[in-house]
């Protein structure tokens, strides 16, 4: 089943100087699937990221997700869109210095509707032990590797079970050992729960955690490659 649609997605920054990051992308994602969007520094992929993940509105251009035009959606209604069904990890782990990790991780369900009555700290401790951190609950981030600062991002992520999962080169700021360790669990929480996910790389290595791969160069995809 298709969960998010693109059309003809064009995004132009700039008044004076304009520059055209994405001029024309189209494409759709499946449930359960885990893409990598692969070009050059500069070709678009934080940009489509962005507009994926309705973190920003595209030039002209739809976006549907699960065959909601999304354009339809007031920005309030976007708002709670992105808390309640998507989720996202970038490059800095963004979690925050204050909070315990596991206070991180419960954030997201304090502030949103859809927690229904279950107890939200158990369930932040079920996504701290799904991504292996069930001795770190009351470490705050400087006592966390960035490894594990990571996997506290993506336990936060995944607290609302969101639709798609977004993440914008998370292995950025990682070593090879942690990039793995991140990029398997990943992996893993796509076999086995069906997370979808899209993810922003340009490390070649990171092919084979893919289904598919497309590649952007200039603001236009240039390969659609399958990968399995
Ligand atoms: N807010 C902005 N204002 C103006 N131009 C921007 C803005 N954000 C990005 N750009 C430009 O749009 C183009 C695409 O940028 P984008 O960040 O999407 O690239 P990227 O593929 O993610 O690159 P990288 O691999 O370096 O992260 C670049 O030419 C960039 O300079
Ligand atoms: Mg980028």
């Amino acid at each position: 089943m298709s969960i998010i649609k693109i059309e003809n997605l064009k995004r132009t920054y700039g008044t004076k100087v304009l520059t055209h990051a994405l001029k024309g992308v189209s494409f759709e994602v499946s449930e359960g699937d885990f893409i990598i969007i692969m070009g050059k520094s500069g070709s678009g992929k934080s940009t489509l990221l962005h507009q994926l993940g309705l973190l920003d509105t595209p030039t002209s251009g739809e976006i549907f997700i699960k065959n909601e035009n999304t354009k339809d959606l007031s920005e309030k209604k976007k708002t709670i869109f992105r808390l309640e069904k998507l989720g996202y990890i970038f490059q800095e782990y963004a979690i925050l210095p204050e909070l315990t990790a596991l206070e991180n991780v419960y954030l997201p369900l304090m502030v949103s509707s859809n927690n229904g009555n279950k107890d939200f700290k158990e369930k932040a401790k079920e996504m701290l032990k799904l991504v292996g951190l069930e001795h770190r609950f009351d470490h705050y981030s400087n006592e966390l590797s960035g490894g594990e600062q990571q996997r506290v991002a993506i336990a936060r992520a995944l607290v609302n079970n969101p639709q798609v999962l977004f993440a914008d080169e998370p292995c950025a700021n990682l070593d090879t050992q942690s990039s793995k360790n991140i990029l398997d669990l990943l992996k893993d929480l796509n076999k086995k729960l069906g997370q979808t996910i899209i993810m922003v790389s340009h490390e070649p290595e990171d092919k084979k955690y893919a289904d598919r791969i497309l590649w952007l160069e200039d603001g236009l995809i240039v390969k659609d490659e399958k990968v399995r």
